[in-house]
């Protein structure tokens, strides 16, 4: 019955491309609080890590000192539980006034003083998941306003404590309102997770019109198992969620846990390559002040981001699947190239994987392969050679491949060549600045 009606709406909700503001052409990257930070409110207790604006400026700092925002990542995303208790005499959300107490505003202002930008969360419903207030229908207009008159840069709408005819109308609402506010906000739904994600509960045409990216399935968790779990989805769904993406409109499967406690250096570099293969918005949740030298190379290895930042944006798909437990992905990418990966599901051997392209239906011809994580480049090889890689355990092997005619240097677009770069203005010329490989 629910679906039914689910679907006669569907079919009422007027069509609008209300949200086709040129944003995220190339999937967001940048840092949410979520997975690392959770709904850590004690700030009496663990001041350096509950959800305050301190967190906030400290990892803004970070993104700005440490080199990520001149490879992209940009945005920096509060999550559940930033609001008071109750909203203000106008029927505004406010933050709680004793761990925000410079306000929204002001710290939007120190974010953008930084070349980034500034996310915020919101949930269509009555509460939030974690019981703060929540953005009912008849509060839509009036949230997106507030966000707007704040500098908001991005809403993440999740959708906890509201059914499947609320969101239907919200979601799309939101987008109208954010739309009419003026000021070019990114737009993230949680909506697919909330009625199964797969058609014909979920039309990903209608997504792409009013969001530019949703979260299809589970939140992800600090674990290998979470990351396969999401994964399997991902590539079990891939024919309902692949062709849903493109320039601003991504499937995200969720954030990147690298650098946390769950993945293993083998599993952090799966991660990251699995992410770049599906187009994945690149949203770590860590904690920046603490990296490890290890985790922050995965995060910034920059063949791996100039895969996921490809202009052409095509999401990737698993090819194969073998009994052996070795799946093979790629990814058509710009300039005739494309991407690689095989994935060892092993967890406790290594695994020694023979193939070819030909057997991956590359075309005739010459080609070459930039090994993303060892730096290595592979010659010599014809759609015809044999080839093997030697893939550890929970563990990727990732090559970018390009015919091997192509003139040198190779170009993968996406990121600056330069660590050094003081002003935020360029990151505005992000897309046009070639990475030479
Ligand atoms: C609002 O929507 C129109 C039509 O899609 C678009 O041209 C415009 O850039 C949008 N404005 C904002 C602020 O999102
Ligand atoms: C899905 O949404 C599009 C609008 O983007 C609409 O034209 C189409 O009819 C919808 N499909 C279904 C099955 O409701």
């Amino acid at each position: 019955m629910e679906f039914i009606r689910t679907l006669l709406l569907v079919a009422l909700v007027p069509a609008t491309s209300a949200l086709d503001n040129g944003l995220l052409r190339t999937p967001p990257m940048g840092w949410m609080a979520w997975e690392r930070f959770r709904c850590n409110v004690d700030c009496k207790n663990d001041p350096k890590n509950c959800i305050s604006e301190e967190l906030f400026r400290d990892m803004a700092d970070r993104l700005s000192e440490d080199g990520w925002r001149e490879l992209g990542y940009e945005y920096v995303i509060i999550d559940d539980c930033w609001t008071s208790m109750q909203r203000d005499k106008d029927g505004r959300l406010q933050p709680d006034p004793s761990r925000f107490p410079r306000g929204i505003a002001n710290l939007a202002r120190y974010i953008h003083d930084r070349g980034l930008k500034l996310g915020i969360y919101a949930d269509m419903g009555t509460g939030t998941c974690m019981g703060y207030p929540g953005t009912t229908l008849d509060k839509i207009e009036i949230d997106a306003q507030t966000f707007a008159s704040w500098g908001v840069d991005y809403l993440k709408f999740d959708g906890c404590n509201s059914n499947a005819i609320e969101q239907m109308m919200g979601y799309p609402l939101m987008s109208k309102a954010l739309n009419s506010t003026g000021r070019p906000m990114a737009y993230s739904c949680s909506w697919p997770v909330y009625v199964g994600g797969l058609p014909p509960n979920v039309n990903y045409s209608l997504l792409g019109d009013i969001c530019h990216l949703w979260r299809n399935y589970n939140d992800i968790q600090d674990s290998w198992d979470s990351v396969q779990n999401i994964v399997d989805w991902f590539t079990t769904n891939q024919d309902d969620v692949q062709p849903a993406a493109g320039p601003g409109r991504w499937n995200d499967p969720d954030m990147l846990i690298i650098g946390n406690f769950g993945l293993s250096s083998d599993q952090a570099r799966s991660q990251m390559a699995l992410w770049a293969i599906m187009a994945a918005p690149l949203i770590m949740s860590n904690d920046l002040r603490t990296l490890s030298n290890e985790a922050r190379a995965v995060l910034q290895n920059r063949v791996a981001i100039g895969i996921n930042q490809d202009p052409r944006g095509v999401q990737g798909r698993r090819l194969i699947q073998e009994k052996s437990h070795i799946e093979v992905y790629w990814r058509p990418l710009s300039h005739s190239a494309s991407a690689l990966v095989f994935l060892n599901r092993h967890q406790d051997m290594p695994y020694l994987y023979r193939t070819s392209l030909s057997k991956l239906k590359y075309q005739t011809g010459g080609y070459k392969a930039y090994n993303v994580f060892s730096g290595k480049t592979v010659t010599d090889l014809t759609d015809a050679t044999e080839f093997t890689v030697s893939i550890n355990p929970s563990g990727v092997v990732m090559w970018y491949v390009y015919p091997a005619k192509t003139s040198k240097p190779l170009q993968v677009r996406g990121m600056h060549k330069s660590h050094r770069i003081a002003s935020p203005q360029l990151q505005k010329d992000k897309m046009n600045r070639p990475f030479v490989l």
